[in-house]
């Protein structure tokens, strides 16, 4: 693709849109980042707002006049602005912001003639228990009176708003699914996952928060990887529209992954976990039991393999973290035990100067 193009980004602010943004503009591209600041910062494009290259705009991606305007003289959309699972109430932001955003974004492609990027999720393959799963797999969802499901229909509503717009009107799209993300820029909270919490909680000698038994399995992406992803479905023209799951394959319980995370901060102390059942959780709360990308599809057309193996990602993500609890004024950090322990010193790339920040990132 001609790296003359300009690419618009919704959710540019966030912690894929600001990575991504980085990783186009490096590769020579035009980029106008729009965002409407209600789950990112302007912080996370603290490196770019002054590149010539880049244009950011503040708008919400609900409204299609705003969107019309930003993809004005864009060849590609790439859509990542979205509310997450409710898991703490919301329901109603998520379906009406994604339902909405994917709306204006559709329309907005159809009417300068862009291709779209779609940013969807492995939670659309819910309960499913074909593993691993599959982009012609079932989706497979629980009950409408769990909350969380809202989050996976309003990402469904978005991907068959793709194929509408493309049978109506030849409007070609890629859906990516992506497959848990983590690293530089991640939210600190639950947003961000279940890796922010525990590492802020592990940083600061408190308990991890696990739900349920901890028995449930995730696969961890490091945003390196992801993003490699979308700068593939950026370059990649569609026929019509394309379902390709992003992530890395590698399988790990939550409370494996507690127990890593421990040992890579090097932290004195035991862990400490706290379970919450889940039936302390309010409306109907339901867990994914087991989820894993079958990333052939991906291979095929993208020639995608994710690179970062997890011990990397973590141990670079801890570094990025600690860093930016510390530039926050958090005070309860506690420090790391020195050690030479060979177990956690598997870099494939050498870490930034202790203190420094940002952690460089290569894609
Ligand atoms: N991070 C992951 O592991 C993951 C996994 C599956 C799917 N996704 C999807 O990828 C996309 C990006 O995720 P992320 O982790 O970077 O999330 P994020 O919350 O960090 O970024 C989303 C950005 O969208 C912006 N935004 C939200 N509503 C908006 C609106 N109405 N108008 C304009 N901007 C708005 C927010 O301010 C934020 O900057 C989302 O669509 C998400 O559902 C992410």
């Amino acid at each position: 693709m001609d790296t003359q193009n300009t690419i618009l980004i919704t959710g540019v602010a966030g912690f894929i849109g600001s990575n991504l943004a980085e990783a186009l503009l490096a590769r020579g591209y035009q980029v106008v980042g729009l965002d409407n600041l209600s789950m990112g910062s302007l912080m996370n494009l603290t490196e770019i707002l002054q590149n010539p290259r880049f244009r950011f705009i503040k708008a919400d991606v609900t409204e299609l006049p705003a969107v019309l305007a930003a993809a004005e003289n864009c060849q590609v959309i790439v859509h990542l602005a979205a509310y997450k699972i409710p898991r703490y109430g919301g329901r109603l932001d998520t379906l009406r912001i994604n339902e909405a955003g994917g709306s204006a974004v559709f329309e907005a492609a159809r009417q300068v003639g862009a291709r779209v990027v779609l940013a969807s999720t492995s939670d659309v393959y819910g309960r499913n228990t074909e593993l691993p799963f599959r982009e012609d797999g079932n989706t497979v969802l629980g009950s409408s009176s769990s909350a969380r499901w809202s989050y996976a229909i309003s990402k469904l509503f978005d991907e068959h708003l793709a194929f509408a717009y493309n049978e109506a009107y030849g409007v070609k799209t890629t859906i990516i699914r992506i497959f848990g993300s983590y690293g530089q820029r991640q939210h600190l909270t639950w947003w961000g996952g279940p890796q922010s919490v525990f590492i802020s909680a592990i940083l600061r000698g408190q308990p991890v928060e696990i739900h349920g038994d901890g028995l449930q399995t995730r696969s961890f992406c490091f945003i390196s990887d992801t993003v490699r992803g979308f700068v593939s479905a950026v370059e990649f023209i569609p026929e019509g529209c394309e379902l390709v799951n992003i992530g890395a394959a590698r399988e790990i319980s939550i409370l494996e992954l507690a127990h890593l995370i421990k040992r890579l901060s090097r932290t004195p102390d035991e862990l400490k976990v706290k379970f919450h059942p889940y039936a302390n959780f309010k409306n109907n709360y339901e867990d994914v039991m087991r989820r894993i990308p079958d990333l052939t599809k991906a291979r095929h057309l993208f020639g995608y393999e994710p690179r970062v193996l997890l011990e990397e990602g973590l141990e670079r993500t801890l570094q990025w973290q600690r860093e930016r609890m510390r530039a926050m004024g958090d005070t309860s950090l506690i420090e790391r035990i020195p050690s030479v322990d060979s177990s956690v010193s598997m870099h494939r790339s050498s870490p930034s100067t202790p203190g420094s920040m940002p952690v460089a990132f290569s894609f």
